[in-house]
């Protein structure tokens, strides 16, 4: 769990991938030289083949909250970078890129908060303090400590490290005649931006996502199959796409025959790059294949190894069969 370790604990809320993009270069440069960066920060790993052109996307960004305006005594207005779940900010951290670290307060205490009325507090004494550690336009992400606790892990930004985790460890598995387009995302939370024109510039004859979906097995949850530790979820639909039938039962079909343990995913809530991919050109056969996860856009969120382990089996065979 090294490697997920790393990669969630990076830096990078949408369109600041920087960071986030430097850390996957390292460990995607044992696989192959041929890596690039395009214009919107997309990392675009290449694997030549003369089979088929296969492209996989996992998103880099995660979610956080960006400077708007410093009032006279310190207090920081922010803005959402990606879907906060406001209910849940109240006395949460928030750290910025030069490590700042500040605390979510909020000038109502009722239910239906609204982050208009909701600060950050850096612990500054006015305006002239808090300007010198944090600047209109700079962004900060959850603290959230990435724990290993047996079969499952938690930490902020799962979303979607799990899935550049599950990517970087099928690319080293990965062994096939076609040809493979790794892309690791940008700018995913805040409107599926990065995958759009990577996919154009790439034109795929077959695509997926990888990345998180919820679960709906906690307590009174919602309406779901998927439960976390029952193997990796194949995406039927979510708010973006309607998958392609082929892609879907090509999944299926491997995963059981290589006995990997999957479910069904059907998710209400959010989209994926795999809805901007499949509308790329003039559209794309496109596919999912999601890790389930707890508490989504939360500093605590939570997979299960085994799915993780079912995601990297699945991928990789997939992409060696299609
Ligand atoms: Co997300
Ligand atoms: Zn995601």
């Amino acid at each position: 769990m090294e490697l997920l370790k790393i990669l969630a604990s990076e830096y990078g809320p949408s369109g600041r991938e920087e960071k986030i993009r430097d850390t996957i270069i390292k460990y995607a440069k044992d696989i192959t030289e041929d890596i690039k960066t395009d214009v919107l920060g997309n990392l675009i790993v290449h694997k030549k083949g003369n089979g088929k052109k296969v492209m996989v996307a996992a998103h880099m960004d995660e979610i956080g909250v960006i400077a708007t305006v410093t009032d006279e005594n310190g207090f920081i207005r922010f803005s959402p970078v990606g879907g906060l779940n406001n209910k849940d900010l109240i006395a949460r951290r928030v750290v910025f890129e030069n490590g700042v670290v500040g605390v979510i307060g909020s000038e109502e205490d009722n239910k239906d908060r609204k982050i208009a009325k909701m600060y950050i507090d850096i612990g500054a004494k006015n305006r002239e303090e808090a300007s010198e550690k944090v600047k209109t336009g700079d962004m900060a992400v959850f603290c959230g400590e990435f724990i290993d606790s047996g079969d499952t892990v938690i930490s902020k930004a799962l979303d979607n490290r799990a899935g550049c985790y599950v990517m970087l460890e099928a690319m080293k598995r990965i062994n096939t005649e076609n040809d493979l387009y790794f892309v690791f995302t940008s700018q995913e939370e805040v409107g599926l931006r990065g995958a759009k024109t990577a996919a154009y510039s790439i034109a795929p004859d077959y695509a997926l996502a990888i990345d998180v979906t919820d679960t709906g097995d906690t307590p009174e949850g919602i309406k779901m199959e998927v439960k976390l530790g029952n193997g990796a979820a194949i995406k039927v639909m979510d708010r973006s796409i309607l998958c392609d039938s082929y892609i879907r039962s090509v999944l299926i079909e491997t995963a059981k025959k290589n006995n990997i343990s999957y479910q069904l995913e059907i998710m209400n809530d959010g989209g994926t790059d795999a809805g901007a991919i499949s509308l790329s050109g003039t559209g794309v056969k496109t596919g999912g294949i999601s890790i389930p996860t707890r508490y989504i856009h939360s500093p605590s969120e939570m997979v299960s190894k085994k799915d993780l382990n079912s995601c990297i089996e699945l991928l990789t065979a997939f992409v060696n069969n299609i």
